[in-house]
């Protein structure tokens, strides 16, 4: 466990037992250089223990490299819940006291961790954490609710960056973008393409989300086999992780990529691939970080009110970090993701910058 690669990255990693609710868990704190760390609580089914701290220490090292390309002041951290969610669910008591051992967890580490939603996880059971801690984020608190709009507008922004830098358009009326994946941020995205003019293509494994869209705005449905080799200017993946990888960046005929999806690219080296290729992949992290934005402006309000034209505000600097990133990566012929990994980088590893309190 020791020798595990991440494990000297991180700050903090402890690991979680409650004997009553039969808690198992583990908290990731990896960089609190920036602020202190924000990160999901994601609920799994593990195969193994080692399996669990190979997640949570490779999520809380990402959160630490979005926060910082997003210009938040806050640290990279994650949590995971080993056990059956479902199964949790069937006994109320039994996930209140678990939830509940959780947020004490959270509560002494004293402000160096706050847990919010992930994969397996609801407003509920955070709010059953938030019982035992402040150091929540997320929750029904605020007005923000689901974060899926914001993160679709950050993806929207990082898009038409791309675009400018690759295609030199500043519009992107008749351009053909193909979405993969029509939840809530796919249709998201697909209404402020189609406010902009775009010509979409649109596939999901959920017919009536694409006939939904075809009646909607016209779109052209897509085969969802196929939808990354579709004839466009755009590709959009807002399904699932490693898409990217050898064949589908042979089968790429767009010369764009980007979308919502976390960890497109199945191996780092893909990313040098999508740039041998002639292919702009606009870096996940980067464009997807609207939720974790607003998320930050939800939990870090002063007032009463969330400050939603601040937190769009934010949202929008996506776009001119991109273009930075795409410059950059030109220069110095690297990888857009090489050249987003060295950018989150020196903005948290600056060195003589403040540690966080
Ligand atoms: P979602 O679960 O609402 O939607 C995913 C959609 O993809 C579903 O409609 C599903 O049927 C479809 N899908 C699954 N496999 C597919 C395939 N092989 N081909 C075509 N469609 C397929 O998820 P959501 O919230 O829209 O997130 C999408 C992606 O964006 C995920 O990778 C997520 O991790 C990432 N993301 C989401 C954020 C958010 O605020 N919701 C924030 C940052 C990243």
């Amino acid at each position: 466990v020791f020798a595990h690669p991440e494990f000297d990255n991180h700050e903090r990693v402890v690991f979680v037992r409650d004997a009553e609710s039969g808690l198992k868990a583990i908290v990731a704190v990896h960089d609190t250089s920036l602020g202190p760390a924000l990160g999901g609580c994601r609920f799994w089914t593990y195969a193994s223990d080692d399996e669990a701290l190979t997640d949570v220490l490779r999520l809380s090292r990402g959160m630490t490299y979005k926060s910082a390309l997003a210009g938040l002041p806050l640290g990279g951290g994650k949590s995971v819940v080993i056990g059956d969610a479902r199964a949790l669910r069937a006994e109320p008591a039994r996930a209140e006291a678990l939830f509940r051992a959780l947020g004490r967890a959270v509560e002494q580490l004293g402000g160096l961790y706050t847990a919010a939603e992930d994969v397996g996880t609801s407003v509920a059971d955070l709010e059953l954490v938030g019982r035992e801690t402040r150091h929540v984020a997320g929750v029904a608190r605020g007005q923000v609710g689901d974060p899926s709009p914001y993160t679709a507008y950050g993806v929207f922004r990082g898009l038409q960056a791309a675009v400018r830098h690759k295609l030199g358009r500043s519009d992107l009326e008749g351009l053909r973008v193909a979405v993969q994946g029509l939840g809530h941020v796919g249709q998201g995205l697909c209404e402020h393409l189609a406010e902009a003019g775009a010509k979409l293509i649109v596939a999901d494994l959920d017919g009536e989300r694409v006939a939904a869209l075809v009646e909607r705005f016209g779109a052209e449905a897509g085969d969802p086999a196929a939808i990354l080799a579709a004839d466009c200017d755009v590709v959009a993946p807002c399904a699932l992780g490693a898409v990217l990888n050898d064949d589908s960046i042979a089968a790429l005929r767009a010369p764009v990529v980007a979308g919502a999806a976390n960890n497109q690219l199945a191996e780092p080296r893909h990313g040098e691939l999508l740039r041998r290729k002639g292919v702009l992949y606009a870096p996940d992290y980067l464009v997807n970080a609207g939720g974790i934005i607003v998320i930050a402006y939800e939990a870090g309000r002063r007032g009463p009110r969330f400050e939603r034209a601040q937190a769009m505000a934010h949202i929008d600097r996506i776009h001119d970090t991109a273009l930075e990133i795409f410059a950059r990566a030109e220069r110095e012929g690297i990888a857009t993701s090489l050249a987003a990994d060295r950018l989150a980088e020196e903005r948290f590893r600056r060195p003589g910058r403040a540690r966080a309190a």
